[in-house]
């Protein structure tokens, strides 16, 4: 069966598969500030998706770097006493540093400052001039420094850029435009008749939205005597390229355009990765700029959302920039990959926490897929003296069946959506048959099998199922999380072969042979601790100063402790969106005094269903400032998933009606 979407085989196919090419980029990232978990998602998210394709046994290349040139890295480098090369060169190495601790590995690192795509970059502009689609001209505009482009009128929310929060300068000077509005017809063809060309649909809406007013011409200079780090125009002394006509080329020069083979090879293969910050340049600039030049557009563009820390902006000014250093450091690379591609689903917002990221950790590697691992690796140790069993298939069960038929269909859905970018979804289909294998080991009781000679060869069946199903676990999680992927298939061993493996030669049942020594190999996952917030002291009760107050997170409590959290029935009398938050209401509950609360729910409840509800909430916590609002307490909500991966609150209540502040107990 051939995929329809992917072109690939599907899972247990003998027929030869044409070979494929991948060629996918992440954005060449701005050298004015170090790496931190947003430029990590992308660099992820791109790493995964191109060991994915290799697993599809594609010619893949993968491409990300800096991006070094502009304003903003000319006044940084200034603010440090350094040259703008200086600066550049120390920052770019920091990146550079950065992707092989996530075990990220591009093939190319490029830097817009290499001396072949300064080149390129003025070859083009030549071209592109020569043939009268650069033209020079006056302007005055909005500019704004962080997106490093003119806004326009309707792009402000109160006056600011809505990514920067900061009123673009006016700015009005001689400068060269790129004729793009000559192409906006062509692109809105192009973009209606290719579906997948900017995904997901939203990003495409917004784009076409966008495209129903005229386009305006793209300002690609700035006059020297106001920027020098830049590339020169190559027809014009005065000036130099403008962020976006030298920053976008980088796809084209890292696979050496116009000449190099590699550039033949990959170029009608490029798919990009970024997010919706740079939607535009990507969006509209860089197909224009490509049909300019005479190329064709580019295969695909992945947008995705930002991510927050607890739900506010990543910033420096307010201290929470998350470091993706610091984080392999406290929970290892393979966690960190798995934490953020299941967390978010591509296309929207997420937030990061350090309690998700121990949670997902705890719950899901440690408990689900480590638990499973080492519980199966014991039993084949125990009962089939620590070497792959052989089946008996002449007596296989609905369960075993039905077991065969879940692990063939979680790997062709699996290839949907990590074709699609839909990473937690995938991910969730791998952890449906880690559920269901848990059960076909209670269902089954190998225990129980072992205590009777008789039940021999279907114990040694029920474990061979077993570890076959685990082998393809670590397949699919390859991409994922190589590490643990690989300690999966030493542990089988299948050290070497794991490696060279694609899904169409070892998606398939049957792969592991009998009488393969298997070793127990190390924990996959230890669970962790729960990082323990440092917490102000608490007012001491008079009298009450002899009795210590237990740590958070330590395991189990005592009555005595369950007993000081003050839970209450409360009925919410109103409720609002809090400005700026995408997330929290502000609630106003009886419980049975009036209190403020902030709640997480905006996604999951509209504030008007809410009053009149009677929920449950914990009424003696700390007050905590969010978003300028005091919240006086929590509400509580239990955590499901719909049928399409995405997290769903229920709010916890009570049967039947009680009045409010009636205490739960
Ligand atoms: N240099 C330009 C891109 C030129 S590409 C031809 C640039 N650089 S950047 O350093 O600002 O990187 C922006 C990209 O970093 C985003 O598109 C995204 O990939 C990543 N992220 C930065 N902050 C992010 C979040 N808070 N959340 C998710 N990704 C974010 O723009």
């Amino acid at each position: 069966m051939e995929n329809r979407r992917t072109g690939t085989q599907g899972p247990g196919q003998g027929k030869k598969r044409r070979i494929m090419t991948t060629y996918i980029t992440t954005p060449i990232y701005y050298v004015n500030a170090l790496p931190h978990l947003g430029h990590a998602y992308t660099t992820i998210v791109t790493d995964t998706y191109s060991r994915f394709r290799r697993l599809c046994g594609d010619n893949v290349r993968f491409q990300t770097g800096t991006d070094e040139h502009g304003e903003k890295i000319a006044q940084a480098a200034e603010a440090e006493g350094v040259t703008p090369r200086e600066y550049a060169d120390r920052i770019s190495e920091e990146f550079r540093r950065t992707w092989p601790l996530l075990a990220v590995e591009p093939d190319h690192f490029i830097r817009t400052t290499d001396p072949v795509h300064v080149r390129t970059v003025q070859d083009i502009l030549r071209r592109v001039h020569d043939q009268g689609d650069i033209y020079f001209s006056e302007y005055t505009g909005l500019y704004c420094q962080g997106c490093e482009r003119f806004l326009t009128e309707k792009e402000l929310v109160d006056g600011k850029c809505p990514d920067h929060l900061q009123p673009p300068r006016e700015i009005s000077e001689q400068n060269y435009f790129f004729r793009m509005s000559r192409y906006q017809e062509w692109l809105i063809d192009h973009i209606k008749e290719n579906p997948e060309f900017i995904t997901p649909e939203r990003y495409r809406n917004e784009v076409l939205s966008f495209l129903g007013e005229p386009l305006e011409d793209l300002c690609i200079s700035r006059p020297k005597a106001r920027l020098t780090w830049g590339i020169p125009l190559p027809f014009d002394d005065n000036f130099v390229t403008y962020v976006w006509f030298d920053a976008l080329i980088n796809y084209l020069t890292g696979i050496g355009y116009p000449d190099d083979p590699d550039f033949s090879r990959y170029w009608k293969a490029a798919e990009h990765v970024i997010a919706k910050d740079i939607l535009k340049p990507h969006a509209i600039y860089w197909p224009t700029m490509l049909k300019a030049m005479g190329l064709q557009p580019y295969r695909r563009l992945h947008v995705h959302g930002y991510w927050n820390v607890e739900e506010t902006k990543m910033s420096k000014s307010i201290g929470n920039v998350v470091r993706p250093g610091e984080l392999v450091e406290r929970y290892g690379a393979d966690t960190v990959r798995y934490f953020v591609l299941r967390e978010m689903s591509f296309g929207l917002d997420a937030s990061f926490s350090a309690d998700a990221v121990t949670e997902r950790r705890n719950s899901d590697l440690a408990n689900d897929l480590g638990n499973l691992f080492a519980r199966s690796l014991t039993m084949i140790g125990k009962y089939a003296g620590g070497k792959v069993p052989e089946p008996d298939h002449m007596i296989l069960t609905g369960a075993d069946r039905e077991l065969i038929g879940a692990v063939e269909e979680m790997t062709a859905r699996y290839q949907e959506y990590m074709n699609d970018f839909q990473f937690h979804r995938a991910l969730r289909e791998i952890w449906k048959i880690i559920s269901m294998m848990n059960r076909f080991i209670v269902t089954n009781a190998p225990w129980e099998l072992a205590k009777s000679p008789g039940h021999y060869s279907r114990l040694m069946t029920v474990l061979y199922f077993l570890a076959e199903s685990l082998r393809f676990i670590a397949l699919v999680l390859q991409p994922v999380m190589p590490a643990a992927a690989a300690k999966m298939a030493a542990a089988l061993g299948l050290a070497g072969e794991m490696e060279a493996a694609t899904l169409s030669t070892a998606g398939k049942w049957g792969m592991l042979r009998p009488g393969t020594v298997i070793s127990q190999g190390e924990q996959l996952f230890p669970r962790l601790d729960k990082v323990k917030k440092v917490e102000p002291p608490r007012p001491q009760k008079q009298g009450g100063g002899k009795k210590k107050t237990p740590a958070p997170g330590e395991g189990l409590i005592s009555f005595d402790q369950f007993g000081r959290i003050d839970l209450r029935v409360a009925e919410v009398t109103a409720a609002e969106k809090i400005v700026g938050s995408e997330k929290l209401l502000k609630l106003t509950v009886k419980a049975p005094e009036e209190r403020t609360i902030v709640a997480g729910i905006a996604k999951h409840y509209a504030p008007e269903e809410l009053v009149g509800r009677l929920v449950l909430i914990v009424a003696n916590l700390q007050p905590a400032r969010i978003m300028g609002v005091t919240s006086q307490g929590m509400v509580l909500a239990a955590r499901d998933t719909d049928e399409n991966g995405n997290e769903q609150l229920v709010l916890a209540s009570v049967a039947a009606r009680v009045g409010p502040g009636g205490k739960v107990s």
